[in-house]
């Protein structure tokens, strides 16, 4: 089954390459672009030799290449193995079939057709093949690499390093930007200048890719970066399971970034005749900053990298910081009612709802017993679905089908599913009886896949589900996998993953499902394919969530971003926050909310329709236009900006927040960016509270607004203004 599994996952890559056959070239050395319609990377190519790395920049011709080498080309290995002349990181570490430790990859052959290119490497010695994929289309400037790998030895070869892809460049005061955090406290933003020495960048988790660090860098070669100016390199490894980032920075400016699966107890061995793809490194080059880096990257999801990324997403309401695990069919009803009042479109049931001969009224229960809790909800989720369908609303649900709790039906009928030694004691996680099911396991694939397809085949028109996902690996151990086998959980867990999701998208295309992880822990490009948006973060404070916020949207569009409006005081953090602040941070993404619409006043509530009814006005701008951030709330300014544009550059909406406050502490100058400097824009704004608004209804040029900026001034802590602009 795992060859199946491998072996499923090259079928697309075999086609290509059979099809790409047919116009394969090779012969002398020679320059291969990898073009996207704004950047160029050139691999010097030559038979017999290693693939070298020329040049990765703004868009340049054949004509131009010789301009490469006279100025001196970067020059750097774009695989390199280990073994021999391996001074520095490598790519490739395996060990062949008669125990021999080194590799020597040399080109046999290259060819591109349509977005493919792809160079065919062998070892010099063994029947031992790498294929060193591109794929870059016009559709976007990201170019996707990845490898597939493949054993003609007469026996196993182990691989403990496997990288995915690997980048060169060379330049004195270059700064990486990273991301990192916890739980309620997601993609936490680093900026520090690159120094000699290697910087690495993992994921243990085994489950939650995102939990902690992040899989996407970016690397300035302009200094300390800009949100809107610069060079920029963006990356993101596109795995859903343990990576390992580094960057080797050797002498001052020659940086090699390698990213790929973690190989740390992860030697994956490869039979006779098997072949391993690896999963895609994506990365982009921007002359636009940090900001030009961003949009590359949500452009590319719309384009395709997302799932249904060209779809409006809807407003909803989710039960979980209302009730927690206290659903039922009347407060569901109560909720369904307020969210409709305020004019929102969905309401999601939260945890809560499942549990027969375990109830879930508690988190140490029910996880795996996929039945509604008919104490709770007598008439089942056929009722839910239909009182929510009545006032004119979808409906969605949640799951966590990964874990499984130790006090639970399926636990008992299935102890052998769940990943651990059996010798070993289990260690558990949340409510002290979580476990992670065994995804390597063909069963366990089929179990998961039936959770979705009986919640559809009981509800046809269920619309959205929260697929949560809320433990680590913490019990390194499969009774599928055999002995010789048990190191490759850490990679085959995620296949199997990759399996079940494909197989519930064939069947669901339509069906809307949100990517949860204790929070943001997941959110990778790796999964999102597959899913149509994430939840941020557990911590919904909007304070904080500017910081989670900002961070999380430099690789990810602010489309799938699902941004919710709930208490005050914060259920996480117990601040004290204005409902207009709330709102106004919440509409950066897709607006939803996550209280009892009845906990609001009467003013509030009359306040939250005319938010929700703004907000569908601006949705296709914030959701299918691009983002400009301008101010940071890392600058230790106590404000924040950004703006949307869309991507004619008809019409933009402007957002500001102060966050803290003392006296003198003066509202900058908003400089806006990403307008077209030609045109006439006329100033709008929503729901302001401020003095100053000599804008108001006013026109000025795209260039002004740019240049010379407006003055909006913010009196309170957490003022806020939107401002919409039109062009005239
Ligand atoms: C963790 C998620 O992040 C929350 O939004 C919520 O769904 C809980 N799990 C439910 O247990």
């Amino acid at each position: 089954m795992q060859t199946k599994n491998i072996i499923n996952t090259n079928m697309k890559l075999w086609k290509i390459a059979l099809m790409a056959m047919t116009v394969s070239v090779a012969g002398q050395a020679e320059n291969v672009f990898v073009n996207t319609p704004k950047t160029t990377l050139m691999l010097n190519v030559n038979e017999g030799h290693t693939p070298r790395i020329s040049y990765y920049g703004s868009r340049i011709d054949a004509a131009q290449a010789h301009e490469v080498y006279e100025a001196g080309a970067v020059n750097g290995e774009a695989y390199p193995a280990f073994g021999r002349n391996s001074f520095d990181e490598t790519a490739l570490s395996v060990t062949h079939a008669d125990g021999n430790m080194s590799t020597e990859l040399a080109v046999t052959g290259w060819r591109t057709e349509g977005d493919m290119t792809v160079i065919t490497m062998k070892d010099r010695k063994y029947n031992f093949f790498v294929d060193l994929c591109y794929k870059a289309g016009e559709g976007s400037d990201v170019i996707e690499t990845w490898t597939v790998i493949r054993n003609g030895e007469k026996k196993a070869v182990k691989m403990e390093q496997y990288a995915s892809g690997v980048m060169t460049f060379r330049q004195e005061g270059a700064w990486l930007t990273h991301f990192h955090g916890a739980w309620g406290q997601e993609a936490g933003m680093t900026e520090e200048p690159l120094t000699e020495g290697l910087k690495t960048i993992v994921n243990y988790d085994g489950v939650r890719t995102a939990m902690g660090d992040r899989a996407e860098v970016m690397l300035s070669l302009d200094g300390k970066p800009q949100e809107n100016s610069g060079r920029v390199i963006g990356a993101a490894l596109c795995w859903t399971g343990n990576y390992r980032l580094r960057i080797e920075t050797r002498g001052k400016y020659r940086h090699t970034l390698l990213a790929g699966i973690d190989g740390l107890h992860t030697t994956y061995t490869l039979k006779p005749g098997e072949t391993f793809t690896t999963p895609v490194l994506a990365m982009t080059y921007s002359e636009e900053g940090k900001g030009g880096v961003s949009r590359a990257f949500h452009r590319w999801g719309r384009n395709g990298q997302l799932h249904n990324g060209k779809a409006l997403r809807e407003i909803l309401l989710n039960s979980w910081e209302g009730v927690y695990m206290n659903v039922n069919q009347e407060v569901c009803e109560q909720m369904m009612d307020g969210i409709k009042e305020l004019g929102g479109e969905l309401f999601v049931v939260d945890d809560g709802w499942f549990g027969r001969k375990y109830r879930r009224t508690h988190d140490d229960k029910a996880l795996g017993d996929w039945v509604t809790d008919t104490v709770k909800l007598p008439k089942g989720v056929p009722a839910l679905v239909k009182a929510a369908e009545d006032r004119g609303l979808k409906f969605g649900i949640w799951i966590e089908p990964e874990m499984v709790n130790s006090t639970s039906e399926l636990y008992e009928a299935h102890p052998d599913w769940v990943v651990a030694h059996p010798t070993r004691e289990l260690s558990k996680g949340r409510g002290g009886t979580q476990l992670v099911l065994d995804l390597s396991n063909p069963k366990v694939q089929d179990f998961v896949v039936s959770i979705v397809a009986n919640l559809m085949k009981e509800n046809p028109t269920l619309h959205y589900i929260k697929w949560d996902c809320n433990m680590s690996m913490q019990n390194f151990g499969s009774s599928y996998l055999t002995a010789d086998r048990q190191s490759h959980l850490f990679v085959d867990y995620h296949l199997g993953l990759r399996n079940v999701l494909e197989r519930i998208r064939k069947d669901y295309p339509e069906l809307v499902i949100q990517l949860c992880s204790s929070g943001g822990g997941r959110v990778n490009w790796g999964a999102m394919p597959y899913f149509d948006e994430f939840w941020v973060s557990d911590d919904t404070d909007a304070q904080q969530r500017l910081f989670i916020q900002w961070g999380t949207s430099h690789f990810f569009p602010p489309m799938a971003m699902a941004q919710h409006v709930s208490a005050s005081p914060n259920h996480q953090t117990g601040r004290v926050i204005p409902l207009k602040f709330r709102f106004d941070v919440a509409m950066t993404g897709r607006l939803g909310m996550e209280m009892k619409p009845s906990d609001l006043n009467e003013k509030e509530k009359e306040y939250a329709k005319k938010a929700v009814a703004f907000y569908k006005e601006i949705r296709p701008i914030v959701q299918l236009g691009d983002l400009y951030r301008l101010l940071s709330p890392y600058d230790n300014k106590g404000f924040c900006s950004e703006m949307f544009v869309t991507e004619d550059k008809s019409e933009a909406v402007f957002f500001c927040y102060k966050f803290e406050n003392y006296i003198g502490l003066e509202t900058p100058r908003w400089h806006m960016a990403g307008l077209d400097p030609d045109a006439k824009y006329q100033l709008n704004e929503f729901g302001s509270t401020e003095r100053n608004s000599r804008f108001e209804g006013k026109t000025f040029t795209g260039r002004f607004l740019m240049e010379t900026g407006i003055e909006a001034r913010l009196g309170r802590q957490f003022a806020s203004r939107v401002i919409r602009l039109k062009r005239v």
